[in-house]
């Protein structure tokens, strides 16, 4: 009987442990001045889709594989611009937030190979850089 509850007690305590680690996430701690993210992450990604849009849109599967990650780097950074103690005030969080919404459905345009819905999601998400450009960016668009 000892033994028994001996051996219950160390499979609770193992368990314990082992849900402590699943739930346990990471802890985002920025790393990259806003500028940088801009600079490094959203605008090659914007110039990629600058250059397809120029060409009458992504043309075959590749180009639209390669759209589709352009824009899923756009939404990673607008995401990080709202973490770790980076929003600033409204215009932060709302452009941020237009940022993140229209560039997952441009994402899912380009998964579809949807050209309407695309280039109007992409659109939509300019208008998210430009509400938190018109209050944070010195050089506006
Ligand atoms: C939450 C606010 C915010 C959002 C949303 C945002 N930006 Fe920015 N962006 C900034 C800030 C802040 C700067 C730096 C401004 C400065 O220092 O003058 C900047 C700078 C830039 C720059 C200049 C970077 C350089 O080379 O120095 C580019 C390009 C840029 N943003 C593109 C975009 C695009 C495209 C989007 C939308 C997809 C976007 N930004 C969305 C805040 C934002």
């Amino acid at each position: 009987m000892y033994r028994l509850r001996v051996r219950l007690a160390l499979v609770a305590v193992i368990a314990s442990v082992m849900a402590g680690s699943l739930q346990a996430e990471h802890v985002y701690k920025k790393a990259a001045a806003v500028n940088d993210l801009m600079a490094y992450m959203v605008k090659p990604a914007m110039d990629q889709i600058k250059v397809f849009r120029e060409a009458g849109g992504p043309a075959d599967k590749d180009e639209w594989q390669t759209a589709y990650g352009a824009i899923s780097m756009v939404t990673e950074a607008a995401q990080l611009v709202l973490m770790d103690g980076r929003v600033k005030d409204d215009a932060w969080s709302d452009g941020a937030e237009q940022v993140i919404e229209a560039a997952r459905s441009a994402m899912l345009g380009a998964y579809r190979m949807d050209a309407n819905g695309y280039s109007s999601s992409i659109r939509q998400m300019q208008t998210g850089c430009k509400t938190c450009h018109d209050v944070h960016k010195k050089d506006k668009e």
